[in-house]
């Protein structure tokens, strides 16, 4: 047969199939935008601004509605209540995590991040425990925050106050607290294997941020038949892996189930607790899957934070001052700060809290499942469906923080100064897959902030009117534009 007759009937039978699979469902799902046959919604969104297109998209169909992204329709919930809604009152079913093909592969559906059901529920509660400082041995985690906190400063002084970019000391610091946690030492910012991780994740984020990957999860097809940047992806993924695995073998040898030391020793006293149990989720590959997981979630999201605080600090000289006069008052100029501060300092905890809220690191939050067949407001969702919500919608709501757009504390104090809580609060998303790191993330934010305000002063190169906060969103997380700095030793 002609090779373009071919191409002709292979199209026009996939056409029609997905016509059918769309109108066979559209009577359970909430409304949405037409879809076009194959690639879905996909020329309806502005890929550069997704979390702006829903938004669009929401004032038509409502806050909740259907999207198509290629072939797979999505429900998009946009605004507090429909987010709380699911992600709380129907925590539960809503605990699924949603499919990401390059991960799935990656992965095999192991770890934290990108896994599921009994599995999921094992590992998390397990590492919650460990990070939350219980089993972790004598050493807390604010220690490790704390030293990290002490070198960065160090680091910092040896810019010797001249424009710098940040980008890399600040990435630094987050990586090497959870290779603190994970492999029980911090590396110097020189040392080679410290630096393979920290390149390896930055260039995974870039991967995974690219206009490729989205392709790539719209088309799961696209992995196995095409070259591309996901074949380095699953290297990376690889190697650091057997990273994790080398550095297991030698805990193994010098583990005392009495006194862990690490991430790594606590996963090892579980896996001997149950080494009787056949379906035991605490194997080795299991282990480094998570490892992997932790660095994943826990490196770039940090230093993105820091690094588009700094910009902000600049941005607003008149709030930095007020945090320095804060620092000085409650801790002065020569003891470490801790975590006992924060409850003192309710000025930088809002500084903190706007930060994150202005910023709006992961707009879309990471995809979510139903985890069985749901009826959620009138609609009918099937079990499996992919659930995107948006934070944006909830961290810049105009009624909870007047003038959203508007980088300003007083969306967390109350008239006497005091740090006011919100709900709407969801920077680290809510429910049952909330950030699993919070407590740590919160913990680094305030503690090398606070320790860099408390040692420096910091000097824009251009005039602070000049700076733009714009982010250059990528699809999947808000990046600050790049810029420098000069940190003054006070
Ligand atoms: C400023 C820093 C951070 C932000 C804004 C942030 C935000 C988030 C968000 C939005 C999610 C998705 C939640 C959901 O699916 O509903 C998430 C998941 C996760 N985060 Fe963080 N995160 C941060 C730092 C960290 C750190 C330091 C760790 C440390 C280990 C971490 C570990 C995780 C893990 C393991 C998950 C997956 C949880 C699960 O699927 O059950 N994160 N984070
Ligand atoms: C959203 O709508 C506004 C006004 O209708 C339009 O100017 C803007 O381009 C739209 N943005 C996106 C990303 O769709
Ligand atoms: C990870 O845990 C799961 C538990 O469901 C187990 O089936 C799997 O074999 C473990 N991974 C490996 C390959 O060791
Ligand atoms: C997305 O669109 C909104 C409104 O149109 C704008 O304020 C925001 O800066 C845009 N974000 C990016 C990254 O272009």
């Amino acid at each position: 047969m002609d090779p373009a007759v071919v191409l002709v009937l292979c199209l026009s039978s996939f056409l029609l199939l997905s016509l059918w699979k769309q109108s066979s469902r559209k009577g359970k799902l909430p409304p949405g935008p037409t879809p076009l046959p194959i690639i879905g919604n996909i020329l309806q969104l502005d890929i550069k601004n997704i979390s702006k297109s829903l938004s669009n998209l929401s004032k038509v169909y409502g806050p909740v509605f259907t999207l198509y992204l290629g072939l797979k329709p999505t429900v998009v919930l946009h605004g507090y209540e429909a987010v709380k809604e699911a992600l709380i009152d129907l925590g539960e079913e809503f605990s699924g995590r949603g499919s990401f093909p390059a991960a799935e592969r990656a992965n095999k559906g192991l770890g934290i991040i990108f896994s599921n059901g009994k599995r999921w529920k094992e590992i998390r509660r397990f590492s919650l425990m460990t990070l939350r400082n219980f089993g972790m041995g004598k050493r807390s985690i604010e220690d490790r925050v704390q030293e990290e906190a002490r070198c960065l400063v160090e680091e910092l002084r040896k810019t010797n106050a001249t424009p710098c970019d940040p980008t890399f000391i600040l990435g630094c610091a987050p990586c090497n607290v959870i290779c603190s946690i994970i492999f029980h030492n911090r590396f110097d910012y020189t040392d080679e294997n410290f630096l393979n991780i920290v390149e390896i994740f930055d260039e995974n984020v870039k991967i995974i941020s690219s206009p490729w990957m989205q392709l790539c999860n719209s088309f799961p097809m696209v992995l196995d038949y095409f070259p591309g940047s996901h074949k380095k992806l699953f290297k990376n993924v690889a190697y650091v892996k057997s990273y994790v695995l080398e550095k297991a073998k030698e805990h193994q040898a010098s583990l005392d189930i009495n006194n862990p030391r690490d991430f790594i020793d606590c996963f090892l006293i579980k896996m001997e607790q149950e080494k009787q149990n056949q379906q035991s989720e605490f194997t080795l590959e299991n282990l480094t899957v998570t490892a992997f997981d932790l660095f994943g979630a826990g490196t770039e999201t940090t230093s993105t934070t820091l690094r588009y605080a700094l910009l902000l600090l600049l941005k607003h000289p008149e709030v930095t001052a007020k945090v320095q006069k804060e620092i000085d008052h409650v801790i002065g100029r020569h003891r470490s700060p801790c975590m006992q501060d924060k409850s003192h300092m309710p000025y930088m905890d809002a500084v903190v809290h706007e930060i994150q809220r202005y910023i709006d690191l992961i707009p879309t939050n990471l995809p979510h499942a139903v985890t069985r067949d749901i009826k959620f407001r009138n609609y009918l969702i099937p079990k499996g469906m992919t659930i995107l919500t948006s934070l944006t919608s909830v961290l810049h709501d105009d009624k909870e923080f007047p003038n959203p757009e508007v980088f300003d504390p007083r969306h967390f104090l109350d008239e006497r100064g005091n740090f006011k809580k919100s709900d709407y609060f969801m920077a680290f998303s809510a429910g049952k897959r909330m950030c699993a790191g919070e407590g740590l993330a919160r913990m680094e934010l305030f503690l090398f902030l606070t320790a860099i305000l408390q040692k420096f002063t910091l000097k824009s190169v251009v005039d602070p009117k000049d700076i733009d906060t714009t982010p250059i969103t990528n699809g999947f997380a808000s990046v600050p534009p790049s810029y420098q700095l000069c940190f003054i030793p006070m």
